[in-house]
């Protein structure tokens, strides 16, 4: 099935998401605005998140005219945030922005060049690191990891949170830039995930970078190369 028919792929079009992820695919963004560039992105797709997703509930509020039934946001207290190391860390400073009572939870995970590479002419993905709290079936759980290129890392990922709690309320997988096959193999890994997306972009070039793309996150996130 093409990639827009899925009903649980999202691309986020908040302008202010277009605008920030016009920046950081800009050459000439350096270190530290490409950082906060994806704190921002970070803070705008959480919005997005709440908007999408949570619930509210009427409640009384007596303002200093009169007395109104005004909005309360509920399951702002079971969300969890995966932080995908290392680009997502100023991502997940942004979502934090969001939803600031968060629980979190960390996954470092990264190709097992010593292993060889696959028949499919990939690498296996090593878990080097894993902290996660205790997943509860009424948690929101936001996955997050800027670039989602072969798919190959966050599958590895996603099966950790999946052991940890099978069936949460909901499970999202929050990326900047996706290119269509990551996209397609989490999806078929993981058809109970949603993911959202600021760009869907064109390819993957021979060496996994996501075309157009902006480059390695990491490195320009830590000034790293
Ligand atoms: N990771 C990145 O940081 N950039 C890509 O283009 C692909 C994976």
């Amino acid at each position: 099935m093409a990639i827009e028919d899925r009903d649980n792929v999202h691309v986020i079009t908040h302008a202010l998401a277009r605008d920030t992820l016009s920046t950081l695919r800009d050459t000439s963004t350096a270190q530290v605005s490409f950082r906060k560039g994806l704190v921002k992105l970070g803070r705008v797709c959480g919005y997005e998140i709440i908007d999408g997703a949570m619930e509210t509930e009427y409640v009384p509020v007596t303002t200093p005219l009169t007395e109104i039934t005004g909005e309360r946001l509920t399951g702002l207290d079971d969300v969890v945030i995966i932080n995908v190391l290392r680009a997502a860390t100023p991502f997940v400073e942004g979502l934090l922005k969001a939803f600031p009572s968060a629980r979190q939870g960390i996954i470092s995970a990264g190709r097992d060049e010593q292993a060889g590479m696959d028949e499919d002419g990939t690498f296996p993905i090593s878990i080097d690191y894993v902290k996660l709290p205790d997943i509860n079936p009424e948690d929101t759980v936001i996955v997050a990891d800027p670039m989602l290129a072969t798919g190959s890392t966050m599958c590895a990922v996603l099966e950790e949170v999946l052991d940890n709690q099978p069936d949460p309320e909901n499970l999202f997988v929050l990326s900047a830039v996706s290119a269509p096959d990551g996209v397609l193999r989490v999806d078929e890994a993981v058809p109970t995930a949603t993911l959202l997306t600021v760009a869907l972009d064109d390819h993957l070039d021979e060496d996994g970078y996501i075309v157009p793309g902006l480059g390695d996150a990491g490195d320009r996130a830590f000034g790293t190369d």
